[in-house]
């Protein structure tokens, strides 16, 4: 069946403004990107866990997790992980319309992938928050094994080894994930969403 051409997009009657005032914060995308095992879902949790204590609305949305539902049908082939950032972008906008701090956690290797999902917010609602941190790092840390079994060739494509990871050129914030321990890795999320009148 073809797409169809009879489409009407309807707006709802409380805006995001609305949502917003009620909320008494703003709603935005932290966007965390970086290799697997830069920490990348575990600063999100973190992030998620400060906000949610001090009562704001926040929610996580993690690589492992939709891919095990949403997304199970895409691969780690190029155009599938294309695929799977422009989905997570489209799930991304509606949490920020209800009002909401989304976290999203994947590693979304290209540079034209993230720009796309960028040009779909607002001004200030996409912020990249970059996880730079060395690969030999990420590698002897290999929470999930998968680095040794990726060097032994039992995972093709595998980001930082068989597959790229193009660094952004501007994000908004960058955490050397290496060096900075959690806890003041939150504080400076958090200073910056003060800073830039979101919370
Ligand atoms: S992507 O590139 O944005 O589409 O990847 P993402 O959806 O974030 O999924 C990354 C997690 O999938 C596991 N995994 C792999 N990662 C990279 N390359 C390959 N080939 C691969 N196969 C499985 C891995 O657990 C990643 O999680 P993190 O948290 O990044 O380690």
């Amino acid at each position: 069946m073809g797409k169809s051409n009879h489409l009407t997009w309807h707006q709802s009657t409380i805006t995001k403004i609305d949502r917003h005032q009620k909320n008494g914060h703003k709603s935005c995308v932290l966007w965390f990107t970086g290799l697997s095992g830069s920490g990348k879902s575990t600063l999100a949790n973190a992030v998620d866990q400060a906000l949610f204590k001090e009562g704001f609305r926040s929610y996580v949305l993690d690589g492992d997790n939709i891919r095990h539902g949403l997304n199970k049908d895409l691969s780690f082939g190029v155009s599938d992980r294309k695929e799977n950032i422009r989905r997570i972008g489209e799930v991304a906008k509606l949490f920020v319309d209800s009002g909401q701090i989304v976290s999203s956690a994947f590693i979304s290797p290209f540079l034209e992938d993230r720009a796309q999902v960028r040009n779909m917010f607002e001004n200030g609602e996409f912020i990249e928050i970059y996880l730079n941190c060395p690969i030999q790092i990420c590698e002897d840390r290999d929470p999930k094994g998968l680095y040794r079994k990726a060097r032994i060739g039992e995972i093709p494509e595998f980001t930082g080894i068989s597959s790229p990871y193009e660094i952004p050129d501007n994000p908004e914030i960058i955490i050397e994930t290496g060096r900075m321990s959690i806890e003041e890795s939150v504080k400076e999320i958090l200073e910056y969403l003060k800073e830039r009148k979101i919370l």
